[in-house]
Protein backbone atom coordinates (compact mmCIF):
# COMPACT_ATOMS: atom_id res chain seq x y z
CA UNK A 1 0.00 0.00 0.00
CA UNK A 2 1.16 3.25 -0.88
CA UNK A 3 0.97 6.43 1.11
CA UNK A 4 1.41 10.12 0.92
CA UNK A 5 1.83 11.95 4.30
CA UNK A 6 0.58 15.73 4.61
CA UNK A 7 1.94 17.67 7.56
CA UNK A 8 1.87 20.88 8.74
CA UNK A 9 3.90 21.11 11.46
CA UNK A 10 6.10 18.76 13.78
CA UNK A 11 5.17 15.05 12.32
CA UNK A 12 5.79 12.96 15.34
CA UNK A 13 2.75 10.98 14.61
CA UNK A 14 4.25 10.91 10.93
CA UNK A 15 7.43 9.66 12.40
CA UNK A 16 5.79 6.82 14.22
CA UNK A 17 4.90 5.85 10.85
CA UNK A 18 8.00 6.14 9.74
CA UNK A 19 10.09 3.73 12.34
CA UNK A 20 7.51 1.34 12.23
CA UNK A 21 8.02 0.95 8.38
CA UNK A 22 11.82 1.21 8.98
CA UNK A 23 11.44 -2.03 11.69
CA UNK A 24 9.43 -3.96 9.32
CA UNK A 25 6.07 -3.77 11.13
CA UNK A 26 4.32 -1.66 8.54
CA UNK A 27 4.16 -2.99 5.06
CA UNK A 28 3.55 0.78 4.22
CA UNK A 29 5.61 2.67 1.27
CA UNK A 30 5.74 5.82 2.25
CA UNK A 31 6.02 7.37 -1.47
CA UNK A 32 6.29 10.80 -0.37
CA UNK A 33 5.29 13.75 2.78
CA UNK A 34 3.84 16.63 1.65
CA UNK A 35 3.08 20.30 3.68
CA UNK A 36 1.43 23.54 3.11
CA UNK A 37 4.33 25.77 4.09
CA UNK A 38 8.01 25.72 3.55
CA UNK A 39 10.12 24.53 6.73
CA UNK A 40 8.05 22.35 8.83
CA UNK A 41 10.10 19.86 11.16
CA UNK A 42 7.60 16.79 9.61
CA UNK A 43 9.28 17.73 5.99
CA UNK A 44 12.17 17.76 7.08
CA UNK A 45 12.69 14.58 9.20
CA UNK A 46 10.91 12.68 6.16
CA UNK A 47 13.99 14.21 3.90
CA UNK A 48 16.56 12.68 6.73
CA UNK A 49 14.48 9.52 6.19
CA UNK A 50 15.59 9.59 2.62
CA UNK A 51 11.45 9.97 1.65
CA UNK A 52 10.85 12.31 -1.13
CA UNK A 53 9.11 15.51 0.29
CA UNK A 54 7.04 18.59 -1.63
CA UNK A 55 5.48 21.92 -0.01
CA UNK A 56 2.38 22.93 -1.78
CA UNK A 57 2.28 26.69 0.16
CA UNK A 58 -0.66 28.02 0.96
CA UNK A 59 0.43 31.32 0.66
CA UNK A 60 1.46 31.25 -2.51
CA UNK A 61 -1.93 30.63 -4.53
CA UNK A 62 -4.30 33.45 -4.84
CA UNK A 63 -7.22 31.38 -3.81
CA UNK A 64 -7.82 28.35 -1.79
CA UNK A 65 -9.14 26.53 -5.31
CA UNK A 66 -5.55 26.83 -7.36
CA UNK A 67 -4.24 25.79 -3.41
CA UNK A 68 -6.42 22.66 -3.39
CA UNK A 69 -5.42 21.98 -7.43
CA UNK A 70 -2.05 22.26 -7.13
CA UNK A 71 -2.14 19.99 -4.07
CA UNK A 72 -4.14 17.72 -5.82
CA UNK A 73 -1.75 17.24 -8.68
CA UNK A 74 1.44 16.78 -6.40
CA UNK A 75 -0.35 14.60 -4.58
CA UNK A 76 -1.65 12.24 -7.52
CA UNK A 77 1.84 12.08 -8.97
CA UNK A 78 2.76 9.89 -6.32
CA UNK A 79 -0.38 7.48 -7.29
CA UNK A 80 -1.50 6.72 -3.51
CA UNK A 81 -3.60 4.61 -2.35
CA UNK A 82 -4.41 6.12 0.65
CA UNK A 83 -3.41 9.93 1.57
CA UNK A 84 -3.04 10.32 5.14
CA UNK A 85 -3.24 13.74 6.77
CA UNK A 86 -1.50 13.71 10.40
CA UNK A 87 -1.41 17.25 11.63
CA UNK A 88 -2.43 18.93 8.42
CA UNK A 89 -4.18 21.55 9.63
CA UNK A 90 -6.02 22.37 6.19
CA UNK A 91 -9.00 21.63 4.71
CA UNK A 92 -9.13 20.30 1.09
CA UNK A 93 -12.28 20.15 -1.04
CA UNK A 94 -14.90 17.55 -1.76
CA UNK A 95 -12.34 17.53 -5.95
CA UNK A 96 -9.29 16.55 -3.49
CA UNK A 97 -11.67 13.70 -1.54
CA UNK A 98 -12.32 12.56 -4.91
CA UNK A 99 -9.05 12.41 -6.48
CA UNK A 100 -8.34 9.43 -4.23
CA UNK A 101 -11.66 7.76 -3.69
CA UNK A 102 -12.62 9.00 -0.49
CA UNK A 103 -8.81 7.43 0.66
CA UNK A 104 -8.04 10.17 3.15
CA UNK A 105 -7.03 9.25 6.33
CA UNK A 106 -6.85 11.84 9.12
CA UNK A 107 -5.73 11.81 12.60
CA UNK A 108 -7.92 14.15 15.62
CA UNK A 109 -6.81 14.55 19.31
CA UNK A 110 -10.26 14.10 20.48
CA UNK A 111 -13.15 11.90 20.41
CA UNK A 112 -15.23 13.08 17.36
CA UNK A 113 -17.60 14.02 16.75
CA UNK A 114 -16.35 16.21 20.08
CA UNK A 115 -14.21 19.14 19.42
CA UNK A 116 -13.11 18.90 15.91
CA UNK A 117 -10.95 22.19 14.92
CA UNK A 118 -7.66 22.91 15.37
CA UNK A 119 -8.14 22.85 18.87
CA UNK A 120 -9.21 19.86 19.65
CA UNK A 121 -7.01 19.27 22.95
CA UNK A 122 -7.54 23.04 24.26
CA UNK A 123 -11.59 22.91 23.52
CA UNK A 124 -12.07 19.68 25.63
CA UNK A 125 -10.05 20.98 28.40
CA UNK A 126 -12.18 24.44 28.50
CA UNK A 127 -15.55 22.15 28.48
CA UNK A 128 -14.57 20.52 31.22
CA UNK A 129 -14.97 16.77 30.01
CA UNK A 130 -12.85 14.17 32.54
CA UNK A 131 -12.22 11.81 29.36
CA UNK A 132 -10.93 12.73 25.72
CA UNK A 133 -8.80 10.67 23.10
CA UNK A 134 -7.81 10.76 19.66
CA UNK A 135 -9.90 9.68 16.60
CA UNK A 136 -9.01 7.84 13.17
CA UNK A 137 -11.29 8.44 10.81
CA UNK A 138 -11.54 8.83 6.75
CA UNK A 139 -12.08 12.53 6.27
CA UNK A 140 -14.59 14.28 3.69
CA UNK A 141 -14.51 18.03 3.45
CA UNK A 142 -15.40 18.95 6.39
CA UNK A 143 -13.75 20.14 9.35
CA UNK A 144 -12.63 16.19 11.24
CA UNK A 145 -15.63 14.64 10.15
CA UNK A 146 -16.23 11.69 8.17
CA UNK A 147 -16.90 7.59 9.23
CA UNK A 148 -14.51 6.76 12.66
CA UNK A 149 -12.07 3.57 12.31
CA UNK A 150 -10.44 3.70 15.33
CA UNK A 151 -11.02 5.97 18.57
CA UNK A 152 -9.47 5.43 22.05
CA UNK A 153 -10.02 7.25 25.12
CA UNK A 154 -7.51 9.43 27.21
CA UNK A 155 -8.59 10.42 30.70
CA UNK A 156 -7.87 14.22 31.72
CA UNK A 157 -5.83 14.75 34.90
CA UNK A 158 -6.78 17.70 37.23
CA UNK A 159 -2.85 18.80 36.76
CA UNK A 160 -2.99 18.64 33.14
CA UNK A 161 -2.17 21.69 30.55
CA UNK A 162 -2.86 21.46 26.94
CA UNK A 163 0.90 20.37 26.35
CA UNK A 164 0.76 17.41 28.70
CA UNK A 165 -2.69 16.44 27.69
CA UNK A 166 -1.93 16.35 23.96
CA UNK A 167 1.49 14.71 24.38
CA UNK A 168 -0.59 11.94 26.40
CA UNK A 169 -2.96 12.12 23.58
CA UNK A 170 -0.49 11.60 20.93
CA UNK A 171 1.15 8.34 22.09
CA UNK A 172 -2.04 6.32 22.30
CA UNK A 173 -2.42 8.69 18.75
CA UNK A 174 0.81 7.22 17.34
CA UNK A 175 -0.48 3.86 18.16
CA UNK A 176 -3.70 3.90 16.65
CA UNK A 177 -2.34 5.66 13.16
CA UNK A 178 -0.23 2.87 12.90
CA UNK A 179 -2.60 -0.09 13.80
CA UNK A 180 -4.66 1.29 11.28
CA UNK A 181 -1.98 1.51 8.54
CA UNK A 182 -1.47 -2.04 9.38
CA UNK A 183 -5.12 -3.11 9.31
CA UNK A 184 -5.61 -1.13 5.84
CA UNK A 185 -2.29 -2.17 4.52
CA UNK A 186 -3.44 -6.23 4.77
CA UNK A 187 -6.58 -5.64 2.99
CA UNK A 188 -4.05 -4.44 -0.22
CA UNK A 189 -1.45 -7.10 0.58
CA UNK A 190 -1.60 -9.15 -2.69
CA UNK A 191 -3.56 -12.49 -2.13
C1 LIG B 1 -1.92 15.59 16.17
O1 LIG B 1 -2.35 15.48 17.51
C2 LIG B 1 -3.10 15.56 15.22
O2 LIG B 1 -4.14 14.77 15.65
C3 LIG B 1 -3.53 17.01 15.22
O3 LIG B 1 -2.33 17.69 15.14
C4 LIG B 1 -1.32 16.97 15.86
C5 LIG B 1 -0.11 16.87 15.00
O4 LIG B 1 1.00 16.41 15.72
N1 LIG B 1 -4.45 17.27 14.17
C6 LIG B 1 -5.53 18.05 14.30
O5 LIG B 1 -5.77 18.70 15.29
C7 LIG B 1 -6.45 18.05 13.09
N2 LIG B 1 -7.65 18.74 13.40
P1 LIG B 1 2.34 15.98 15.01
O6 LIG B 1 2.67 17.05 13.97
O7 LIG B 1 3.35 15.93 16.12
O8 LIG B 1 2.12 14.64 14.38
Amino acid sequence: MRIVVLVSGTGSNLQAVIDAVQAGDLDVEIAAVGADRPGTYGVERSAAAGIDTFVVDFKAYPDRAEWNAALTEAVAAYLPDVVVSSGFMRIVSPEFIDAFDGKYLNTHPALLPSFPGAHGVRDAMAYGVKVTGCTVHWADAGVDTGPIIAQEAVAIEDDDTEDTLHERIKVVERRLLVSTLASLAAAYAPQ
